[in-house]
């Protein structure tokens, strides 16, 4: 058990703190006040800092409604409890970041994307204030974890929204037009990367009428872009396999990425919107247009690389600035998911209480069963100490962002 009092009659079972989000842009909540209300049911008591789902469209009396109490940063951590937030705190020094991190005690459970394989340093430093803090994006991609799974409910919206800023961006309208005044070809629309998000960005510019490709190193996407009615970019280009055990794309040598280059700049150089997802968890995203390719694309194009946190997957992408480079417009959002916040924050809600209920026993108490799979894969920290072992190898190793996984 883990620092929670066991749930009397009298008295709430685990007690939730809901702060605000402390990225200004940040428009997404990690509960929604239907998420609040089946806590409240269960006996857990909600604690919601003021104006914590206004971005999301979600007003204080929501929750209040719903069986939250409303009030101020501090009060809402509280002395203990289990803070969910979207994006866990940085130990950057905005004062709102200081506010929350003092205010964390060894009490505290912070479950949330905290990105610590990325970022180790700030989670040593947020190991330090003693508070037990989960990692959502390294929950496993097993059917288990299937429910808690945030990446790959953002990765669904950021896909969505990403076909629909391509959509809006190119000088074209996406379908095929038969009109009195002539026939309007269909936009061509390539999807590099198909995961979850690339492949909710095949379909959703399917459904707008584009003529889509889509490629993915790992041979298994190939099936799934094709059920989604767009034509597969096939080529080996590697003999090595091109996915790990658990899945995920290895990250490739030079030789391999130079023949991706190859493969891919005609169909870069054809296209009228690309749409970038490629990414390797906890590694620098592999390049896949360079500014050669850029040049080859017709004026009025236009790329929205989602990869642009790690580095991006087009060589000219800057995060959130807008880069023209010989009439091509580079796009590189790092907030998509949150562009339809009451759709992603109701996702997010739903993949936390999932979790929640993984980590609380039958008496509704929070249990830490460290040889759990799921709770294995997710603490990084607890009692003052970083114990999730790729985040020690990455405080002891290579750069951040320098090389794989170890
Ligand atoms: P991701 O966000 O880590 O990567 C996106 C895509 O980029 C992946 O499909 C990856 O293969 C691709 N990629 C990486 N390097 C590339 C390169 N050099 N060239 C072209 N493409 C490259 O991955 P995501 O979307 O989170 O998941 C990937 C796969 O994991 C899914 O398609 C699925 O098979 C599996 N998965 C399993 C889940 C489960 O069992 N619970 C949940 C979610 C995903």
């Amino acid at each position: 058990m883990a620092g929670f009092p066991a749930g009397y009659d009298d008295e709430p079972v685990i007690r939730f703190a809901l702060p605000s989000q402390l990225d200004e842009r940040e428009r997404r909540v990690a509960l929604t006040p239907a998420a609040v209300a089946r806590l409240a049911e269960r006996g857990h008591s909600i604690v919601v800092e003021g104006g914590a789902g206004e971005r999301a469209g979600f007003a204080d009396d929501d929750y209040r409604r719903a069986g939250a109490e409303v009030a101020d940063l501090e009060e809402t951590l509280g002395s203990d409890g289990l803070v969910a937030m979207v994006t866990g705190p940085r130990s950057e020094a905005s004062d709102r970041q200081q506010r929350l991190v003092a205010a964390l005690t060894p009490h505290h459970h912070v479950i949330g994307l905290q990105d610590p394989l990325w970022r180790p340093a700030d989670a040593a430093k947020l190991a330090a204030t003693g508070a037990t803090f989960f990692a959502l994006e390294l929950l496993p991609r097993t059917t288990r974890a299937q429910s808690m799974d945030v990446l790959s409910s953002m990765a669904t919206v950021a896909g969505y929204e990403a076909a629909l800023l391509a959509a809006t961006r190119v000088p074209k309208l996406l379908p095929l037009m038969m009109t009195a005044a002539g026939t309007v070809p269909a936009a061509k629309v390539l999807v590099l990367g198909a995961g979850v998000a690339g492949l909710q960005a095949i379909a959703t510019a399917r459904r707008l009428g584009a003529v889509v490709e889509g490629y993915d190193i790992r041979r298994a996407a190939t099936e799934q872009i094709r059920s989604l009615g767009a034509r597969a970019i096939e080529a080996v280009v590697t003999d090595e396999p091109a996915e790990d055990a658990g899945g995920y794309a290895r990250r490739q040598d030079d030789t391999v990425s130079q023949a991706q280059h190859e493969l891919l700049a005609p169909h870069v150089a054809e296209a009228d919107a690309v749409i970038t997802t490629a990414a390797i968890p906890g590694a620098a995203s592999p390049e896949l247009i360079s500014p050669a390719m850029v040049a080859a694309m017709r004026a009025g194009a236009v790329i929205v690389d989602l990869a642009a946190e790690r580095g991006g997957n087009c060589a000219l992408s800057q995060p959130d600035v807008e880069v023209v480079s010989g009439g091509v417009t580079i796009l590189a959002p790092t907030d998509l998911a949150s562009r339809a916040p009451q759709t992603s924050s109701r996702l997010f809600a739903g993949n936390v209480m999932a979790f929640v209920e993984h980590l609380t026993g039958d008496d509704g108490t929070l249990a830490l069963d460290r040889s759990d799979d799921i709770i294995a894969a997710t603490l990084v920290s607890t009692k003052g100490e970083v114990v999730h072992p790729q985040v020690l190898a990455r405080l002891e190793g290579p750069e951040v962002g320098e090389g794989p996984l170890p």
